[in-house]
């Protein structure tokens, strides 16, 4: 479960940060550049002062154009996951090569409009695959239950294949769709809204965790 940042108060990011240390996996940093998504929120600098900030680990969405410029200095700054995506990227294999060698967990993120088939081949060279269940660029949208069936592809291809990665979903995850996520084959989740906008931000984690460990459990 790594609640998402976006949702944050921005002037007291390490507070938040630290308001879920104790429920959350991983902090999920969204990095939007104003260009690959009209969004703009934050970059390398913020990030390398928030690690100092928190022992969560982080998990980078990076919403970037040129990411093979920008994502190994995230992994140099200390994320556990470094997430890219495939849409701006012409050698995803290449810069997951990159990011593993220095020393993060390599992810790729596929966008709303994106299929995933494609993709599918590319996912040995990868930890984690980031399957958006809106639209990138910005929190508080509703979660699109058709994305579903790129998590069920996916989850099919990774027991296939005996792929040792995560399938991460994003976007509108709440305490009404972690199920259906959790069902399809997804075993990682983001949520902002559902985190920040709750009265205590550390007891919506655990609930949302809760949820979606029952639905995993069922057969
Ligand atoms: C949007 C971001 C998400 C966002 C999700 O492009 O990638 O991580 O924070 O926000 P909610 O959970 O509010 O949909
Ligand atoms: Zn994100």
């Amino acid at each position: 479960m790594a609640p998402s940042i976006l949702a944050a108060d921005f002037a007291r990011l390490a507070e938040e940060a630290r308001a879920v240390e104790d429920a959350a996996d991983w902090l999920h940093v969204d990095v939007m550049d104003n260009h690959f998504v009209p969004n703009l929120t934050i970059g390398l600098p913020v990030v390398q002062s928030l690690r100092a900030a928190t022992t969560l680990p982080f998990d980078v969405h990076l919403m970037i154009e040129d990411p093979r410029r920008w994502a190994p200095g995230y992994a140099d700054a200390g994320a556990y996951n470094v997430t890219f995506h495939v849409e701006a990227s012409d050698n995803p294999v290449s810069l997951a090569k990159d990011l593993r060698a220095a020393g993060a967990k390599a992810g790729l993120a596929v966008d709303r409009d994106t299929p995933i088939e494609p993709y599918l081949d590319l996912l040995p060279s990868f930890d984690t695959l980031l399957i958006m269940t809106i639209k990138a660029g910005f929190g508080g949208q509703k979660f699109i239950p058709a994305m579903l069936d790129k998590v069920a592809a996916a989850r099919r291809h990774v027991k296939a294949g005996h792929l040792e990665m995560r399938i991460e979903v994003d976007g509108g995850i709440g305490e009404d769709t972690i199920a259906q996520a959790a069902a399809a084959g997804a075993d990682a989740f983001v949520a902002g809204t559902a985190v920040y906008g709750a009265q205590d931000p550390a007891e919506a984690v655990r609930r949302l965790r809760g949820i979606a460990a029952r639905a995993m459990a069922e057969p």
